[in-house]
């Protein structure tokens, strides 16, 4: 009997459902395409008049039959009626060099398959005939992925339209281990969750209790892009997003009984999710698929779905490694506002230089003159200081329009004496645009604000979204926002500025083609402390970082909040050696050593691989890894960038000449008072830094150095979790060793619970 019932329920659901993805084969006429070393096969067919694509790696279903497709508003959706009119192939091969990144050169093959569909259009009144809408995808498929998206050309019933949803689907074939973060259109501050996809219903609440504000969700199986997957066999699958503009952040919505993943677009105040005007184009969809975790971090698929840079001249563009007047506002140490007499400030009226200073603002001359002293004296390239401009009184928490100038600073910082002894002491200042998500605010003094960077010699800026947007009613990862952070990267290439950006969208490789872009938070950061877990670390670069780099803010020594910032409280989850793992593992071009200078003090010895790390890479070699667990890698610097920031700090009229970063003196093996005259007569050595993170287990690891050239020396400093470390209890415990080492030599660490370890190796000449 239950049988029956179960067979005839089971014949309903078939009959009366919508064409869900795994109830359609694929026909036996679908077209094929293969990857270059036909290590992936994807098909494409219209059945039924709804488009399908699926992947497949080598004899593996990686995703069966999945629809493709649009709701609209206000005319016939992009959901059926379609023809296939045309189809054709292509192969193309490049090599492109980034201007900073992980490795000197990045190889771009793919085969494409582009098809051209029609949807025939009922006549007007049954009167004029009317052109058919015309919908192309254009594949990508790579070895270690699938890229796709949607074209509407000119010559179409389509012209100017608006988005209901997306219907993009990626049908996966079970229940796999994901790495995920709640599905939303405000915020990815959110702890990462490893679980089954099954699970995600059942735990999504809990991380929205502890993220970052505002937060928008809209469905319990909701997820955001770069999903990592794993599946029972071993494959990891990552579904992402590439050059997303003009255009919405997609979400990902699970149909956790089908495991069917949906695109769920972020929707603009009116709830349009992409307002388009052909021609044009969606943003790329990826999915990445690789045989192993290691892969995944060396791919880059993303990466190679934008376009080349569009920027003529790139030389005023560099890596940066920076401390900053950040870590004791964030801590409660000290205050980014400057006064108690206002609750209420009205920028331009309200007197700041007659009020009484409550005595604990961060950003005054003295303490920024003792972090430019520091940051010199350690061969750093930049400063950030936040709470310079005035506003800071009520910025937060009350959309407040007018909420910044950008251009006005407070009674105690002087700004051109601060930046005239920072370049007399070769550092630049970076500067701190706090937008609080008013970005109509932002974009009136935006031109003011970058013409003053320009004006005193600052060419790199943090900008942040914290807060509801205004306009009313927008979100974050909506079209128009996604136009407005758009809009701040193009401007500021226009000034020659350098953008870092906190709480905006996501990168999704869009640094390729503006490299001025060289940086993003977009994710829990370190300024979340305590609830960050063991193991967070080694899950974002398999989902973050695949869209471009993190500005993490490792190099937190002190994990015991109370002794940085007296009178507060909790501790971080991390060793001391963990934090000098980040600078290997997790890439960026813009470094922080985020905790105070004080608290380096106390440590100089560690504080030496920070001083000595490089930051960008002409190779990285991912040694073994696995997400939510650990990551090992090896990167060797690009010695064309490492004393960039140094010689661009130099140009300036008031700046010091013969500045050295301390990186180029580690490679060049100078002593700490060496010129620019002694670096260019000095000859390299060959470098290579090596870094470690562990979530909340320990674990002894084996690291062969056959990346070294054959039969030379190097001299190893080894720093390492110290046999008691733990993140618990004994988190500042580490051991440092020097060691000469070869090609051969395999070493032996041990990481401790949440611990990590940092390696350097310079040739002996
Ligand atoms: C949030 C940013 O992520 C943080 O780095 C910054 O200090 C504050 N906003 C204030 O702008
Ligand atoms: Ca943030």
């Amino acid at each position: 009997m239950n049988q029956i019932r179960t067979i005839l329920t089971t014949l309903a659901v078939a009959l009366f459902m919508p064409c869900a993805a795994q109830t359609v084969q694929m026909p036996s006429d679908a077209i094929t395409l293969k990857s270059p070393g036909d290590v992936l096969q994807m098909q494409f067919a219209v059945v039924d008049g709804v488009p399908f694509y699926s992947l497949r790696r080598q004899s593996a279903d990686v995703l069966l039959p999945s629809r493709l497709g649009f709701q609209l508003f206000d005319r016939r959706s992009l959901d059926a009626g379609f023809v296939l009119k045309a189809s054709s192939t292509s192969t193309f091969d490049e090599t492109w060099k980034p201007v900073w990144g992980e490795e000197a050169e990045i190889r771009n093959h793919y085969n494409e398959l582009f098809v051209t569909l029609e949807q025939p259009q009922p006549a007007n009144d049954g009167q004029n005939a009317r052109q058919p809408a015309v919908m192309q995808v254009r594949f990508r498929l790579y070895d270690d992925g699938l890229g796709f998206r949607y074209e509407f050309p000119m010559k179409n019933d389509l012209t100017y339209f608006n988005i209901k949803e997306e219907l993009t689907e990626f049908a996966l074939t079970g229940d796999h281990l994901a790495w995920w973060i709640p599905g939303d259109y405000s915020t990815q501050e959110f702890n990462p969750t490893e679980s089954h996809l099954s699970e995600v219903r059942n735990l999504s609440a809990a991380p929205r209790r502890r993220g970052g504000w505002p937060n928008t969700g809209f469905s319990p199986t909701g997820v955001q892009t770069a999903l990592q997957m794993k599946t029972a066999e071993g494959l990891y699958i990552n579904i992402h997003e590439a050059a997303v503009l003009n255009y919405p952040t997609t979400n990902l919505n699970l149909d956790d009984k089908k495991f069917v993943l949906s695109t769920h677009l972020t929707p603009d105040a009116e709830g349009v999710k992409g307002r388009m005007q052909a021609p044009c184009h969606t943003p790329w969809r990826s999915v990445m698929v690789c045989p192993s975790a290691t892969e995944v971090l060396a791919s880059r698929l993303v990466l190679n779905l934008n376009d080349p840079c569009v920027l003529d001249d790139t030389s005023w563009i560099h890596p940066v490694k920076y401390m900053g007047v950040w870590w004791e506002m964030i801590t409660g140490k000290s205050e980014w506002s400057y006064t108690n007499d206002y609750p209420s400030v009205q920028l331009g009226k309200t007197d700041y230089r007659n009020s009484k200073p409550h005595g604990r603002h961060g950003a005054n001359t003295a303490n920024v003159k003792r972090y430019i002293d520091f940051a010199a004296a350690n061969g750093f390239d930049g400063i950030l200081i936040e709470g310079w401009n005035e506003g800071w009184e009520d910025w937060y928490g009350h959309q407040k329009d007018f909420v910044f100038d950008f251009i006005t600073p407070y009674p105690d910082f002087d700004l051109p004496e601060l930046n005239r002894y920072a370049h007399e002491h070769g550092i630049r200042l970076i500067m701190h645009h706090e937008t609080s998500s008013s970005t109509l605010n932002y974009e009136r003094w935006m031109e003011q604000a970058y013409t003053l960077m320009n004006k005193y010699g600052y060419n790199a800026v943090k900008s942040g979204y914290v807060g509801k947007i205004i306009p009313y009613g927008d979100y974050h990862y909506s079209q128009p926002t996604i136009n407005h952070y758009h809009y701040a990267i193009t401007e500021a290439a226009r000034h020659h500025i350098m953008v870092n950006a906190h709480e905006a969208v996501r990168p999704t490789g869009l640094c390729r083609t503006w490299p001025n872009m060289i940086g993003n938070e977009s994710a829990m950061g370190t300024e979340f402390r305590g609830t960050i877990q063991p193991g967070h670390t080694t899950i974002f670069p398999f989902t973050r970082l695949q869209g471009g780099p993190m500005d993490y803010t490792p190099g937190i020594f002190e994990t015991d909040m109370s002794v940085t910032a007296p009178g507060t409280t909790g501790r971080m989850h991390h060793t001391l050696c963990n934090q000098l793992g980040l600078y290997v593992t997790f890439y960026s071009p813009l470094q922080m050593a985020a905790d105070l200078p004080e608290n380096y003090a106390r440590f100089m010895d560690a504080f030496q691989f920070i001083k000595d790390v490089a930051v960008d890479w002409d190779r990285s070699l991912y040694l073994e890894a696995e997400p939510g667990a650990y990551i090992i890698t090896a990167r060797h610097p690009k010695l064309s960038t490492l004393n960039k920031s140094a010689e661009s700090t130099a140009i300036l009229a008031d700046a010091k000449k013969d500045m050295v970063t301390n990186a180029a003196r580690f490679v060049y093996a100078l002593p700490d008072d060496a010129t620019a005259a002694d670096l260019r007569q000095a000859s390299p050595r060959d470098v290579w830094y090596v870094g470690g993170i562990t979530d909340e287990n320990a674990r002894e690891v084996r690291v062969k150095l056959d990346f070294l050239k054959p039969g030379m020396k190097y001299e190893a400093t080894i720093y390492a979790d110290a046999p008691d470390a733990d993140y618990e209890t004994n988190p500042q415990a580490y051991t440092i060793t020097r060691k000469t080492v070869t090609s051969k030599t395999v070493l032996k660490l041990r990481m401790a619970r949440a611990g990590g370890f940092a390696v350097s190796l310079r040739s002996e000449k």
